[in-house]
């Protein structure tokens, strides 16, 4: 249906229209019992919350595909950078967005360009990791990418970085990469100021709290 639409419309178009299925998604989900996948409204409603749970203004994508999770959050964050490996992807979301100076699509392998933009910011932001890391678009066959995003992010001087990413039900510990639990230990024994968690298929990353006279 949605190559149909794509083949009809052109890509440029596919991704402006795109998102009109989204809220249909959204209740599919609901009548189906929430299924662990969850739909894109409710991931786009995780990263809004977080970002205004923690008063972040900054977003931080890797993954940019179609735009989709760019778009809607342009009323929730002052400044957006998004990386996308495709040179045509990059190109149609950086057409599409060549008119809001609040946003940079950035072509490239997020393994390369996450630590460049961690360097250049001067505030704490949200990233949403969504760059197929496991096994949705598999990319090389190993965790490594998603590791040295995690430690550029992670063990960066600015402490308040939230981590939100994306598909934890596909961690499931084939061909010796982590499942889902052994990533949500890696993180928290590496970085123990961090508390890991996995709500509706999403990891999420946070400062852990320290009650007072800790
Ligand atoms: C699941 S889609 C992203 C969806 C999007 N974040 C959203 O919320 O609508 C995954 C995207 O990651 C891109 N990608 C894969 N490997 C990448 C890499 N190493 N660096 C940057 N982008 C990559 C793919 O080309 C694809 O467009």
């Amino acid at each position: 249906m949605s190559k149909l639409l794509r083949r009809m419309v052109g890509e440029a178009q596919y991704s402006k229209w795109k998102p009109l299925g989204h809220r249909f998604d959204y209740l599919w989900w609901v009548v189906r019992g929430k299924p662990v996948r969850s739909p894109h409204l409710l991931k786009q409603m995780s990263v809004a919350e977080y970002g205004r749970r923690y008063g972040l203004r900054t977003l931080v994508e890797t993954g940019t595909y179609y735009g989709e999770m760019v778009a809607p959050m342009r009323k929730h964050f002052d400044r957006i950078y998004s990386i996308e490996l495709d040179p045509r992807l990059a190109e149609i979301s950086r057409q599409r967005f060549a008119g809001d100076p609040s946003i940079t699509v950035l072509e490239g392998d997020s393994q390369v360009l996450v630590p460049q933009v961690v360097a250049e910011l001067k505030a704490p932001a949200v990233f949403w990791l969504d760059a197929g890391y496991y096994g949705v678009h598999p990319a090389k066959g190993d965790l490594s990418r998603l590791l040295a995003e995690l430690r550029a992010i992670l063990s960066s001087p600015i402490a308040g970085h939230v981590v939100l990413m994306d598909d934890a039900r596909c961690f499931v510990g084939a061909e010796n990469k982590f499942t889902a639990a052994q990533l949500v230990a890696w993180i928290e024994k590496e970085f123990p100021g961090r508390k890991a968690e996995i709500v509706r298929d999403i990891f999420r990353v946070t400062r852990r709290e320290t009650s007072p006279g800790a």
